[in-house]
């Protein structure tokens, strides 16, 4: 029967994720006699419902709804889900890497788009598709094998007044299985209050849900089976997707920042394309210096680009601390580029760099995280990460996340200006596609990490040594254990050691060391062992971060965490896993709440 429940349990719903997603949000009813009812509002979910105190829906027998964290389009009220296409709505989680050319294809035919999304080219395929077969599942079926990416897709129709249509591929989807109502949500959280009995959808599944029935099939149509569980979390924990934290959460979505952040960049032909950097390539091949501004972790993530461009580009990189940069008379110009680093996109002290930049002439392109945030619009570029919202106050896969657009950027301008061959770049580019999957396996190697940072929970200070990329790994790291265990931590060129800092090093004092690749830069290697035993040899408890297979390092480490071998240039990827997992146990280890450091904000906004 229609009632106000579906709409009840959707809205619901959205309140316990919109911490995932906050820069729209909307909804869409099948209401009795063949009818769609659609609400959609940019901003935070407040402002959908007050719309919906102002516009009441009438009466629905099914309804989806969505929060939404902005990828393709910015935060507006055309871009917002569900997106309608005719007597259908369908809402979208995850990036629909080939819509460029499916859009081309759907205009080409006459099909005209109010937004800028990749979701509405979802929605128009499928209403064609239903348009042809009258079948909703099959419908979904067909279009979801067509795409590329990552996504999680649900539709209603007019004409089926009691049925939600779900596809997943890459991108999490369950299903509450409740009395005389089903759900769908991108985590248990959706609909904890009303049902514990779940089914997690596998790759590439589409489940159909009436109010009595679940069925799910593959992507040919065949029935598929789905992992039945009882969910054991409380809504509190639920949603932060089973982990204790946030900021652990965080740290284990690190896999999917990265491989996020380097979908859809590269053309038919395999080359890289940047199409948000919309800066004239005769202006990027003019450039002759490069000024990373940023703070904090954001701009350690600046200094390990340093070391990637420059290797790449041949272009001298300075990086800047954002609040030091307009004050220090800084020498730039229209061949200067400057690049703009933020999670947030409204940290003020960035903020007001970029503005100091851009009197003085020069070109600005911007690394954010947050679509919509002021830095981007204020910049002449922008090249988004897609690590999804970052809660935690410490960031740990925008971090990474932003290592890796750097790196975008870099072989962008290296094969533009023609300091390297396609194929390299190609090369590079397989090795970073390469490496989610090996930030997952350092995950999946973090139980000693933890052990020993509940161990050390009681240490009141630890020292961080890296050399080259290492370097601000390092740095990262002590500040990750300031911010969280709030003890003294510090990083240093390794180098640096017996230029003063060694006088710290006293018996039991813990320092982690960053080990550079055997198979890079020989003599780094050789270097950093030396830093090891000269610090071993004064009494320091040695905790050592090496590649696998690197023996040398044993002999003087009192712990070796092994990651798995990658180029010298990426190892900040895996590199810095460790060291967030050390922060993060031992702060729990002390009882702290990692996810709200004491006196720290998620973004500052004052200078
Ligand atoms: C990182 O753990 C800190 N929360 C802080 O250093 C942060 O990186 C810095 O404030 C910059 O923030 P932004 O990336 O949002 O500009």
């Amino acid at each position: 029967m229609p009632s106000d429940r579906p709409l009840e349990v959707a809205i619901e719903g959205l309140r316990r994720l919109e911490y995932r997603g906050y820069d729209s949000a909307g909804v869409a009813l099948v209401t009795p006699g063949g009818g769609l009812a659609t609400a959609k509002k940019a901003g935070k979910l407040a402002n959908l419902v007050e719309e919906l105190d102002l516009h009441p829906l009438p009466a629905a027998t099914a309804a989806i709804g969505h929060t939404r964290w902005a990828t393709h389009g910015g935060p507006t009220d055309v871009n917002a889900h569900p997106h309608v296409a005719g007597r259908l709505a369908v809402i979208h989680n995850g990036i629909v890497e080939n819509f460029a050319a499916l859009k081309a294809g759907l205009v080409a035919q006459g099909v005209e788009f109010a937004s800028e999304t990749d979701t509405e080219v979802a929605a128009q395929l499928i209403s064609r598709a239903y348009d042809e077969t009258k079948d909703l599942t099959t419908a979904m079926a067909q279009v979801a094998r067509t795409l590329h990416g990552t996504f999680t897709l649900l539709a209603v129709h007019a004409d089926a007044p009691d049925v939600v249509v779900g596809a997943r591929h890459d991108s999490p989807l369950v299903v509450g299985i409740g009395d005389g109502e089903n759900f769908l949500g991108s985590d248990v959280s959706a609909f904890i209050a009303h049902t514990r009995s779940a089914l997690e959808l596998g790759q590439d599944q589409v489940v159909t849900i009436t109010p009595t029935s679940v069925e799910v099939t593959d992507f040919d149509g065949a029935p598929a089976q789905a992992r039945a569980y009882t969910v054991d979390w409380d809504a509190a924990a639920a949603e932060k997707g089973g982990f204790r934290s946030f900021m652990d959460k965080e740290i284990h979505d690190q896999p999917h920042a990265v491989a996020d952040t380097l979908l859809g960049r590269t053309d038919a032909q395999g080359r890289l394309v940047l199409d948000e950097v919309r800066i004239d390539e005769s202006v990027l091949r003019s450039v002759d210096k490069i000024v990373v501004i940023a703070c904090g972790t954001a701009a350690y993530a600046g200094q390990v680009a340093k070391y990637a461009i420059e290797h790449w580009c041949r272009v001298p990189v300075e990086v800047e601390l954002a609040h030091e940069f307009r004050y220090r008379d800084p020498v730039v110009n229209e061949r200067t580029l400057v690049v703009a680093v933020s999670q947030s996109g409204e940290t003020m002290d960035t903020l007001m760099a970029v503005r100091h930049a851009r009197e003085q002439g020069a070109k600005v392109l911007a690394i954010v995280n947050t679509h919509g945030s002021t830095i981007p619009r204020e910049a002449d570029a922008v090249l988004y990460t897609h690590a999804g919202p970052e809660i935690a106050v410490a960031s740990t896969k925008a971090f990474l996340a932003q290592i890796t657009a750097a790196y975008l950027l870099g072989l962008y301008l290296a094969q533009l200006r023609g300091n390297m061959f396609a194929d390299e770049v190609t090369a590079i580019l397989d090795e970073l596609r390469a490496m989610p999957d090996k930030i997952q396996q350092v995950l999946d190697r973090a139980g000693r990490v933890r052990e020993i940072a509940r161990w050390m929970a009681d240490t009141q200070s630890v020292l961080f040594l890296g050399r080259h990329v290492g370097f601000p790994v390092a740095m990262e790291g002590a500040l990750k254990l300031k911010e969280l265990a709030y003890i003294h931590a510090e990083g240093f060129a390794a180098g640096e050691l017996k230029h003063g800092p060694i006088a710290l090093i006293e018996p039991g004092q813990p320092v982690f060391v960053i080990v550079p690749s055997p198979r890079g830069r020989d003599s780094l290697h050789s270097k950093v062992v030396s830093n090891i035993q000269e610090i071993r040899a004064r009494g320091a408890r040695t905790l050592v971060i090496a590649e696998d297979g690197d023996e040398a390092v044993r002999p003087f480490a009192d712990e070796v965490f092994y990651v798995p071998k990658s180029p010298t240039l990426l190892a900040p990827l895996l590199a810095v896993v460790p060291l967030q997992v050390f922060a993060c146990e031992l702060a729990t280890a002390k009882g702290l709440d990692v996810d709200q450091p004491r006196n720290l904000a998620k973004s500052v906004t004052v200078e």
